[in-house]
């Protein structure tokens, strides 16, 4: 075990804090800004938001880390001067499995070494890899989860030589129209077998953190489950899932309402108390979602984007605890 990798893990999730994943690619931070009326096409005007979101005062109180996108490397100094531990994603993000597969596969082992390397030198004390998981009548193939898992796996295990914590991300996205159940099965069988290749390729399971989607019904499933079934059913995968060495588990908001996010989490933290884990969350579209929507691109805007911002940390990192209130979300 390596301890320093371990008190990282631990730290990033101490104290009610989570994670902030501000680590959108340039296409999808401009195609989500392109929706709001904003534009985010160049890497000065998102160095511009980024640095806004980042430099929150106060953000410290509520995240432990964030995910930085490479272009925005240089803003590791900004975190370390708010005691925000920084983290590079290090995947190239996904193509399909095979030609004309609606499946994926996520690039980036090539070079991971030198990338890994040059992230630590920068001051980086964690990373994250992300792959998905689609859910259709025919999806997900057992090749597609073994390729994803075995390729997470060999990331983990070239993070952690290097030094860094890794954050790994197995999402099985919420598109479709399947029912609660089918997710937790696929959320489940993909755990199953992320954590036999974590074991396999020798990883310290205490020097990481897991980042899966909560269990949710599709998007466009016609019978929508209540925040309770939802809760019941991730802490019941989790548990079956997730050896308790794993200090955290943070999950990703994958494009649900901010708040029903947190209310989601809340009442995790509330069932799964108990756990060997911590409960927490690494979202990126659930924190900086309502920000960007309050900011507008507009300088006189920027206090009341990152207040914003602030206050979905705090709802967050209270719902980590279960100690989150319909009281707290109304204060802002
Ligand atoms: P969302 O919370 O928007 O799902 O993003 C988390 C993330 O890190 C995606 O890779």
């Amino acid at each position: 075990m390596d301890t320093n990798l371990s008190q990282v893990a631990k730290d990033l999730v101490a104290n009610g804090r989570g994670i902030f994943a501000a680590d959108a690619g340039p296409k999808t931070l401009a195609k989500r800004a392109a929706e709001i009326n904003l534009s985010l096409e160049t890497v000065d005007q998102r160095l511009k938001y980024r640095t806004m979101t980042i430099s929150t005062p106060g953000l410290s109180q509520y995240i432990g880390g964030v995910i930085l996108h490479e272009e925005a490397m240089s803003l590791v100094s900004v975190l370390n001067q708010q005691g925000i531990k920084a983290g590079l994603k290090v995947d190239q993000g996904t193509v399909e499995m095979t030609s004309g597969s609606i499946e994926k596969i996520t690039e980036g082992l090539e070079k991971l070494d030198q990338k890994l390397a040059d992230a630590s030198q920068a001051g980086a004390k964690f990373s994250k890899w992300r792959a998905v998981i689609i859910i259709s009548s025919a999806t997900p193939s057992s090749a597609n989860v073994e390729a994803n898992c075995e390729t997470l796996a060999r990331y983990a295990k070239l993070s952690q030589k290097a030094g860094l914590v890794p954050i790994i991300e197995p999402e099985v996205l919420m598109e479709g129209t399947h029912p609660l159940e089918r997710c937790a099965d696929v959320t489940r069988l993909v755990g199953k077998k992320m954590f036999a290749s974590l074991l396999k390729h020798e990883i310290d399971l205490t020097g990481m953190l897991y980042k899966p989607n909560m269990v949710l019904a599709g998007k466009d499933c016609p019978s929508q489950p209540t925040v309770t079934e939802i809760a019941q059913k991730t802490v019941e995968v989790m548990q079956e899932i997730v050896p308790p060495k794993v200090p955290g588990i943070v999950f990703l908001s994958g494009g649900q309402e901010a708040g029903s996010a947190t209310q989601r989490l809340n009442e995790i933290a509330k069932l799964g108390g108990g756990s060997p884990w911590r409960w927490s969350f690494s979202f990126e579209r659930g924190l900086e979602g309502p920000a960007m929507q309050t900011w507008q691109g507009q300088e006189a805007n920027i206090v009341a984007a990152q207040k914003m911002l602030l206050h979905r940390a705090k709802c967050n990192s209270l719902a980590s605890l279960g100690k989150y209130t319909a009281e707290v979300e109304h204060e802002i």
